[in-house]
């Protein structure tokens, strides 16, 4: 089968990613547009009588230009219009016409997979006419994934989030330049999605540029001169913030200063500072011209607000979706970051607070370039779907074989040493305490077989409460374990086919020589309740062993009961010659023995016989009980590393 590469194509508001893969095999790369940064500006340039330039290349053109701005049309932000606006359908077209001009020495659309991006709440009108842009640009045929998806798979393969927790409920932050997306998916299908078309990092741009023109108000007239404003707000000061931003992950009590071109220099920029700013936005008026142009409807969001919460904003419109019924029903299993903005380290923070309020703890994860993980993502996934296909079908078929050589000489290892134990401590407990001095006694003193009978019944009706205490506590030592075991061996097995088994919902942790073992919840849920229920019966067929038939069972049953019977044969024996065979009958029981005769059917070896026989008959009964729930707990275990494998199928087809 000859597999074609990839080409993914995460086509934004604000920027343009493009990745390449090879299709079988995850290992993708970034396209370099050579504008020094990753991807590039989703702005083209129209010039009279010349070739539009695209990118940040097109940004800086259009802000350099003097005399030739006339001659000149920028076009930015055009993307979420393509349905609509037959102007942005042209400006979308001539971008991707260039973009692939550009690379043509890179990709090649027509030998390969071409995969586009699309926000989950998009169309499919909007998709049809990504489409036909797409095809009529000279991509080819395309296909159309969900951005989320590509984040998630991204996180998948670099092993940040298992198969299972991405299938269990992934929330994906899409934090933009233009647009704050938000998307749960479960079972690779998008339950909800939900955002705000006007909550992107390009608010923060303007937030420094007006921080700037408060410090140095002449700079606006000299910028106005050159016509120079739009540059400075979109290229100049998202540099600037960018810097800060970076600044702040790292040490958020730093101060911080830069030159905006060479209109000035921003300076003592601190992070409270900036909180504060951002809790107070309004648009600058520069930012208010450009929205007129390009994008009526932010700007009447912008004008029925005044002093925006731009952090409120983003908090409540997580709240929103969050609240959502196709949400809060679900589990929310892991949350993947994603998106330029994501990077600002308030996000986070954020985004904890709100799922912690209503009683979520997921890990959060982001990359070190949350920008470009859609696009890698969305190119990694045919050759992760084939991979995963293929450790799946290895898995199911090694599972039983996993299951038979690793998880049962496990579990009866555990049945072994429990049945062992508890023998040991029904034997000291029941026997040495309690029946070896009332049969020594006896060996002694001599005395009556109804005495003895009602001594070992006294003793084995007493020792009923602490059959279970005993049990409880030998199972508890030799089963408690168990779970971590399983989990370190399905770990090990995972390991061979590249995959990790790790889990966020933690039940508990245990150091072991590889650091921290985290027990998934539901393998140690039901592993503890088969654990429960075979406490419950070794305890009752103890009891029924020890002091069943109120207290009787020993006696009735075993050595003792041989003991006893060989002493009233003996009494019988040599009762017979005074009192006859009926008369000997009635009175052998209540006879009182002495001890040179009682010598004889309870030697010491018969002691010790007795004991033997005790501790056999409590080992075999636990065994038994035991044995019984294996198939049980085997069962479960199963069941577990089956959804495990399940998880594999699912993200397979997402
Ligand atoms: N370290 C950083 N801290 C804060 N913001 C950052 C950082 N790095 C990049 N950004 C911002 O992220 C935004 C770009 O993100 P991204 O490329 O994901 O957006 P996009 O996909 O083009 O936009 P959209 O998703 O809204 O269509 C820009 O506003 C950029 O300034
Ligand atoms: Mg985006």
């Amino acid at each position: 089968m000859c597999i074609k590469p990839v080409i993914a194509v995460d086509f934004g508001t604000s920027n343009t990613y493009v990745a390449k893969c090879p299709g079988d095999q995850p290992t993708p790369e970034g396209i370099d547009f050579g504008d020094g940064r990753d991807g590039l500006a989703t702005a083209i340039l129209y010039r009279t009588k010349k070739e539009p330039i695209i990118g940040y290349k097109a940004l800086e053109e259009f802000g350099d230009a003097e005399e030739e701005r006339l001659t000149y049309t920028i076009r930015t932000q055009f993307k979420p219009d393509i349905t609509h606006s037959p102007e942005a359908r042209k400006n979308s077209h001539d971008f991707l016409v260039h973009l692939l001009k550009h690379s043509r020495n890179t990709i090649q659309p027509i030998d390969s997979q071409v995969i586009f991006g699309v926000p989950s709440e998009a169309s499919v009108e909007y998709r049809n006419t990504l489409k036909d842009l797409a095809f009529k640009a000279g991509f080819g045929e395309i296909k159309v994934i969900d951005e989320p998806k590509g984040a998630i798979y991204f996180h998948v393969q670099r092993k940040d989030i298992t198969p299972i927790e991405a299938t269990q409920g992934a929330l994906v932050v899409d934090f933009g330049g233009g647009t704050c997306d938000f998307a749960l998916v479960v079972k690779g299908e998008v339950k909800h999605s939900w955002g705000d078309m006007h909550l992107g990092g390009r608010l923060f741009d303007d937030v420094f540029y007006q921080w700037f023109l408060e410090q140095c108000p002449d700079a606006l007239e000299e910028m106005h001169e050159e016509q120079a404003e739009f540059f400075t707000l979109w290229y100049t000061c998202r540099e600037v913030k960018e810097k800060f931003s970076q600044k702040m992950a790292i040490n958020r009590t730093e101060k911080f200063r830069k030159k905006i071109g060479d209109f000035g220099r921003i300076t003592d920029v601190t992070w409270n500072k900036f909180i504060e700013r951002i809790k107070i936005y309004n648009p600058s008026t520069t930012f208010i011209e450009y929205l007129k142009n390009a994008n009526p409807g932010a700007l009447e969001r912008f004008s029925q607000h005044n002093n925006v919460n731009i952090l409120d904003w983003f908090r409540q419109s997580l709240r929103t979706g969050l609240q959502h019924e196709q949400v809060s029903q679900q589990q929310i299993a892991c949350v993947v970051l994603t998106g330029g903005s994501s990077s600002w380290p308030f996000v986070e923070d954020l985004v904890q607070e709100e799922l912690t309020s209503i009683g979520i703890t997921s890990r959060l994860v982001r990359s070190a370039r949350p920008y470009a993980t859609i696009s890698q993502g969305l190119a990694i996934i045919p050759a992760l779907q084939l991979e995963y296909n293929a450790i799946r079908e290895q898995l199911r078929t090694e599972m039983p074989n996993f299951i038979e050589e690793k998880i049962i000489p496990l579990i009866e290892r555990r049945i072994l040493e429990a049945a062992g134990r508890i023998a040991a401590s029904i034997t000291a407990e029941l026997f040495d305490q309690r029946i070896k001095p009332i049969l020594v006694n006896f060996q002694q003193n001599g005395g009556a077989a109804s005495e003895l009978k009602l001594s070992i019944t006294q003793q084995s009706e007493a020792f009923r409460p602490q059959i279970k205490i005993v049990v409880e506590k030998e199972i508890g030592k030799v089963f408690t374990a168990l779970p971590f075991d399983i989990v370190q061996e399905m770990t090990a097995w995972f390991k061979q086919h590249n995959l990790i088994f790790k889990h966020n919902t933690m039940h508990m942790e245990e150091a072991n020589t590889d650091g921290k073992i985290i027990i998934p919840i539901d393998v140690y849920d039901k592993i503890e309740t088969v654990i429960a229920w075979i406490s419950v019966s070794i305890t009752t067929a103890l009891m029924s062993m020890i002091s069943g038939g109120a207290g009787t069972a020993l006696i009735a049953t075993g050595p003792i009961g041989l003991v006893i019977g060989a002493l009233i044969g003996l009494v019988i024996g040599s009762l017979v010659v005074t009192e006859g065979l009926a008369g000997a009958k009635r009175k052998a029981e209540n006879w009182n023995c002495p001890a040179w005769i009682m010598c004889k059917v309870l030697s010491n070896a018969k002691i010790e016989g007795i004991r033997a026989d005790i501790k056999q008959q409590a080992k075999e009964q636990t065994l038994q009980q035991i044995n019984n729930a294996k198939r049980q707990l085997k069962q479960h275990i199963q069941q577990y590393v089956n959804l495990e494998v399940e998880a594999l199928s699912a993200i397979s087809q997402m």
